[in-house]
């Protein structure tokens, strides 16, 4: 989604602003601007708002910049993912009042705008974003409160203000002053050697500082070089959550690989490795973070499992794993449909929303309704300090390290892991399993990064496969059990990184319709791990090889006989050291698959058309 930046304090703010935005871009836009506070060379107060803002990517803005005077030591970047108005140097950010006194950048959607422009007196607007009216709401402001103060001003806006934003505003009344705003979309402050700092994500800061502090939703701050003061919405002082960012600088680069995606497919053994560290204190399992009672979560005696496109297949996973170990009933819900169907909800129900980001909107959404229905929830989130992780009654962190790539990949393999932790450890609460039984499944699972690095041995033959199969216009996935949701995000690699049409089903859906689709030339991926389905598994590649299909299976060492009679292709990984832990190795053929389909084929493998790596507005 949309990325911010904000500098107060140093005389080349905007070279460190546009490199800012550069580590944003990852986020996804259409559109990018800078604001600097550039007062006069005389120090009088002529100083103006100097405004640079064009459609496209950031070198089209820097193109803009070339040889521009902007000089300042205040100012703010954005790059915009449009939700209101096209994508044009009109309607990207930043936006000012009509007499330029008050610019303003924006993350999210303000849902009742058209309220507040009805209720300005008649203005002209630039652009047609929802943003502008914010700007002019404050500068409205700014004439009504004692000497001008920017953070008032904004704290009397923000209270009319209705949907999710995270908002960031300069003014000439002072010029080395950033007021930020936020509700719902992220907003991170820090203050290092004499300068303010704010941002939509600690990699725009990681560069500077890694004490950072998120604001909490209906907090403000000012940041001026001298510090940070933050409020809440009724102007008290307040707390935001602060911290030390464990990332640095070179973990968020490519570090020599072609593509993110391809980096993060490689870094998965030391994610999954890092995921599955000290989860024992004294013989039991634990979660990160606890803000309820641990007995309640004992009594539990239902699961929903929320989450968005990739992250709802990893709790396809954590279904089997929380009924297997735990005994307790799981659905598991596409989080944008959770809060419209009347889920029932209490107390004993457990909501588990999982999100590598931790501020997409649905998945938020779900969580704060699961909360005002009283049941408990626990996030499997791979941001520290995010909104969901602090939002929720539990966390379970996730340690992928920062996932740029929009295709996620390591997030998802230790976000199974994170579903396997959270089986074992409710199975411990519920006392539905030993803790000697918890301690040596998790020393079993502790395999698989080994077993991960095996796997991406076969990134040759599978790149010669995508090659053969690069023309392909429809590919489909099937399996059955732990193979089951690693097909859906077999199917979901491919479509949003090469565009190809990709569809996955149960493998015994087949008969009942979808194999009327297979004829001469098709391509079906099957998983076909070892397990106690592997032999309905073979029969089904049975099926469709007999109408034509071409088959890549994927398979375990040691039971690939079977499938070597009727597979074209076998792309065999080590078995897993318990069969729930199988997708963890079976999805990384598919990730690779997927990759190396898309570099054939030219597209955009980290920046996919169409998406953002995190959807934070419905
Ligand atoms: C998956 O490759 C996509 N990037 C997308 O489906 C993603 O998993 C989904 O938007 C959920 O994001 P989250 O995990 O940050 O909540």
């Amino acid at each position: 989604m949309c990325g911010i930046i904000g500098i107060t304090g140093r005389d080349d703010a905007l070279e460190h602003i546009m490199a800012g935005l550069g580590r944003l871009e990852y986020r996804g836009y259409d559109s990018a601007g800078v604001v600097i506070a550039n007062s006069s060379a005389s120090g009088m107060d002529d100083g103006q708002l100097d405004i640079v803002k064009r459609a496209g990517k950031l070198a089209n803005l820097a193109g803009a910049l070339q040889g521009g005077s902007l000089t300042g030591r205040t100012g703010i970047g954005h790059t915009r993912w449009a939700t209101h108005g096209a994508p044009n140097d009109v309607n990207a950010h930043p936006h000012t009042d009509p007499s330029g006194r008050v610019a303003v950048v924006h993350n999210g959607i303000i849902e009742n705008y058209q309220a507040l422009k009805a209720g300005l007196s008649e203005r002209e607007y630039a652009s047609a974003t929802d943003t502008e009216v914010v700007a002019h709401l404050v500068a409205e402001e700014l004439d009504r409160v004692d000497g001008g103060d920017l953070l008032e001003a904004v704290r009397r806006v923000v209270g009319r203000l209705e949907g999710a934003f995270s908002l960031c505003f300069v003014t000439l009344d002072a010029p080395d002053t950033i007021v930020v705003a936020k509700r719902e979309a992220p907003l991170i402050v820090a203050h290092a050697d004499g300068v303010g700092y704010c941002a939509s994500d600690v990699a725009a800061l990681i560069a500077h500082t890694k004490q950072v502090s998120a604001l909490h939703d209906d907090q403000l701050a000012r940041i001026t070089p001298d510090g940070v003061e933050v409020i809440g919405l009724d102007g008290s002082p307040a707390e935001a959550h602060s911290y030390e960012v464990s990332w640095d600088l070179a973990a968020a680069e490519k570090q020599g690989y072609d593509h993110f995606m391809l980096k993060e497919i490689h870094e998965q053994p030391q994610a999954v490795l890092d995921t599955l560290r000290d989860r024992l204190t004294d013989g039991k399992l634990h979660l990160d973070e606890l803000r309820t009672d641990e007995h309640e979560l004992g009594r539990i005696d239902k699961v929903f499992i929320v989450a968005c496109g990739t992250s709802l297949h990893s709790g396809m996973v954590g279904k089997l794993a929380i009924e297997h170990w735990a005994g307790v009933p799981v659905e598991v819900e596409v989080a944008s449909e959770f809060r419209y169907r009347d889920p029932i909800l209490n107390p004993h129900t457990l909501v588990i929303a999982i999100s590598q980001s931790g501020e997409t909107s649905d998945t938020i959404a779900a969580a704060t309704h699961a909360q005002d229905q009283r049941a408990p929830v626990l996030a499997i989130v791979n941001v520290v300090g995010s909104t969901l992780a602090r939002q929720a009654d539990g966390v379970l962190y996730t340690h992928a390290g920062p996932e740029v790539a929009v295709a996620s990949t390591k997030a998802f393999t230790t976000q199974i892991v994170g579903c396997l932790l959270v089986g074992l450890y409710l199975a411990q609460v519920r006392h539905a399993m030993y803790a000697s039984e918890a301690e040596d499944t998790l020393r079993r699972l502790q395999q698989l990064p080994g077993a991960l690095e095996k796997v991406l041995e076969l990134d040759g033959q599978i790149r010669d496969l995508a090659d053969r199969y690069k023309d392909v216009h429809y590919t489909m996935f099937i399996g059955r059990h732990t193979g089951l949701p690693i097909a859906y995000e077999g199917a979901l690699k491919l479509k949003e990184i090469s565009y190809l049409h990709a569809e996955a089903f149960p493998a015994g859906e087949m008969k009942h319709g979808p194999i009327a689709l297979i004829e001469e030339g098709s391509l079906v991926v099957a998983l076909a791990p070892e397990g106690h389905v592997f032999s309905k598994m073979v029969s089904n590649i049975q099926e469709v090889k007999a109408r034509g299909a071409s088959v890549i299976a994927i398979g375990t060492e040691g039971s690939t006989a079977a499938l070597a009679e009727h597979a074209d292709h076998i792309l065999t990984i080590p078995e897993a050291s318990h069969e729930l832990a199988s997708p963890v190795l079976s999805v990384v053929p598919l990730q690779l698959l997927a990759y190396h389909v898309a570099v054939a084929l030219g597209k955009d493998v980290d920046q996919p058309r169409n998406l953002a790596k995190t959807v934070t507005v419905e």
